[in-house]
């Protein structure tokens, strides 16, 4: 384990899987943010690389890293930033740590190779199953599946994407959005967590359009919202 040094009253957020794309570029956002951040890895030199650059970026000790188990237990919020293949699995390691927090699921259900077609598991969303698994002493929320991990790796790129927020309990809906408000991005309430279905599915919907015009940062953006959302 290392420890993160410096204090202030935001919760440690704990990034399982925050050595990878989606999970670095959102620690990295939150600790520029003034978050303490806790990375989940299964690899201690890479996640104290992870750490290192984190902590150089934003000039202080913002990021320290432990395994997931120990991740989850000292972060307040827990975000689950690891591959679809790897979800189920990661969420029943760390299950005991997760009582009485909220745990942001950011996965998408991709079935390689064929990652541009929807292809939703049964039981509606990926999310949906871990809900369904932690019970109700763990406030599961789904978001940021339709944000553009690189764009988030570079502190000084405008994120113009909204964030969709899906999850049963509003409270923890509203802590995300805050979250997300925090480090830049526009996040609005989806609904429950049954229409998580729609955003995990519309990643592909994104990765279809990314290849049909040779881009790579689609986004979605709602339109009609006469102030911006918080
Ligand atoms: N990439 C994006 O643009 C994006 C955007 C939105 C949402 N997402 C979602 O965010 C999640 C992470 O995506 P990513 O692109 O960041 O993934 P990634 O870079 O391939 O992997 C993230 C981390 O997951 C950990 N991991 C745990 N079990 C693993 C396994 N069996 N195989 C591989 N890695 C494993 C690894 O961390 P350690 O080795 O350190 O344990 C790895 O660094 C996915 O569910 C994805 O759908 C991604």
């Amino acid at each position: 384990m290392s420890t993160a040094g410096g204090s202030n009253d935001r919760p440690t957020i704990a990034i399982l899987g925050g050595t990878g794309s989606a999970g670095g570029g959102l620690a990295l956002r939150w600790a520029n943010a003034g978050y303490p951040i806790v990375i989940g890895s299964r690899n201690a030199d890479k996640a104290a690389q992870i750490c290192d650059r984190i902590n150089a970026q934003v000039g202080r000790t913002a990021a320290s890293h432990d395994s997931y188990r120990a991740a989850a237990a000292r972060g307040m919020i827990v975000a689950l930033t690891v591959p679809y293949a790897a979800q189920r699995s990661t969420v029943e390691e760390v299950r005991d740590a997760l009582d009485g927090k909220i745990l942001i699921d950011t996965t998408v259900p991709l079935v390689p190779p064929k990652v541009a077609r929807v292809q939703l598991p049964e039981g509606g969303s990926a999310v949906a199953a871990i809900q369904a698994l932690l019970g109700g002493s763990v406030k599961v929320v789904s978001a940021f599946q339709n944000v553009p991990a690189h764009l988030l790796q570079h502190l000084n790129h405008d994120v113009e994407c909204d964030v969709l927020v899906c999850g049963d309990d509003i409270q923890a809906r509203e802590t995300v959005i805050k979250l997300a408000t925090d480090i830049g991005l526009r996040a609005l309430h989806a609904g429950p967590l049954a229409n998580s279905a729609a955003t995990e599915a519309l990643t592909s919907v994104l990765i279809s359009i990314n290849s049909r015009y040779k881009v790579q940062g689609a986004g979605i953006r709602i339109t009609g919202l006469e102030t911006s959302a918080s």
